[in-house]
């Protein structure tokens, strides 16, 4: 954590004005290593898949890439980013329910791993690629089903629909295209959830996929590391990010352990939050402190949506 002191404080505000944002960029380092080691210790072929929305400041991005985690996009403009940072086109995910059809031609061309979210979206890719009989394409698909926490995601295929049995056919059918992974994200955190949700996407690959996948996508829905203060709030228990490995895992370890290494699927997960919620903080000057009545009132120089712009009602406070 940054070592922070009054002098360090009033030497920045010189430069950058009564209230900015700090970033701990060794943070989010430490993060990144930790919770991949803690997953890479049950099961060697997990990788991380950076979910740029979360927060996409180039500097994280940057890191992200140094430490070999893959960029997990939503948006052109996500894409713009990782270009601008040169990330190989290999290690870009591109899930997200909407791609701009203008240039999901480009991004399939580029190489970038598109996971596809409807048939629609199927239906413009083979499309695109009957203008390209000689060069082969691979996509992933976005898998969806009930994890049991009362939620219908919108996220991808239900599983059991006919949509996704269709999809199936139509990759198998289309010449030039591969199904070379799937993919999966719920939002809940509960780590309730997440045995449920592994063993679903294992059975998924198992009944639909015919051999064994590049790769299979666990998604985001991943606590951060939070102050007890912070725990408390919470209506559901925290737990660290080896009690999550320790979860999923196994799982994978048992269904392709014994395969030769570069035969088993690599297993990303896509955090966000887990990773960056802990590693910026907005530090403003105090302008005058009161007490109304028996309430402690400070009124400081930045503004609540600087830090809580979906005004839930969890308080932060300093450790
Ligand atoms: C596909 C996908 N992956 C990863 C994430 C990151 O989720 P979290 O911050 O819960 O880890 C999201 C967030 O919505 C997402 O949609």
């Amino acid at each position: 954590m940054i070592n922070l002191n009054l002098n360090i404080l009033k030497k920045i505000s010189e430069q950058y004005g009564d209230a900015f944002y700090l970033l701990d960029t060794e943070q989010f380092r430490n993060n990144f290593i930790e919770l991949r080691e803690e997953f890479q210790k049950i099961y060697l072929k997990t990788n991380i898949a950076y979910s740029y929305k979360t927060n996409y400041i180039p500097r994280l991005c940057k890191i992200v890439n140094e430490l070999g985690g893959y960029a997990e996009i939503v948006s052109e403009m996500e894409y713009e980013i990782a270009k601008k940072l040169e990330i190989p086109s290999q290690h870009i995910i591109f899930n997200g329910p909407y791609k701009n059809p203008e240039k999901l031609g480009f991004l399939l061309l580029k190489g970038i791993t598109i996971n596809i979210d409807s048939i629609q979206e199927l239906n413009l890719i083979k499309n695109i690629i009957a203008d390209y009989p000689e060069r082969q394409f691979s996509i992933g698909i976005r898998c969806n089903f009930n994890i049991g926490d009362g939620v219908i995601s919108r996220f991808g295929f239900d599983v059991e629909d006919k949509d996704f049995s269709k999809a199936l056919t139509l990759i198998s059918e289309t010449p030039n295209l591969r199904l070379k992974g799937m993919h999966s994200h719920f939002a809940t955190r509960d780590i309730k959830t997440w045995p449920i949700r592994t063993k679903k996407m294992l059975e998924t690959v198992q009944q639909y996929y015919d051999g064994i996948p590049e790769y299979i996508c666990q998604g985001g829905g991943i606590y951060g590391k939070m102050d007890p203060q912070l725990k408390v709030q919470f209506d559901t228990y925290i737990p660290s990010y080896r009690e999550y490995a320790e979860v999923v895992c196994p799982l994978y370890q048992k269904q392709y352990g014994e395969l030769p290494l570069e035969k088993q699927p690599t297993m990303f997960i896509e955090p966000g939050s887990a990773l960056v919620g802990d590693c910026m903080k907005l530090v403003s000057r105090v302008i005058s402190i009161k007490k109304v009545q028996s309430k402690d009132i400070a009124t400081v120089l930045a503004s609540i949506y600087n830090i809580n712009p979906t005004l839930n009602k969890k308080i932060h406070l300093l450790p």
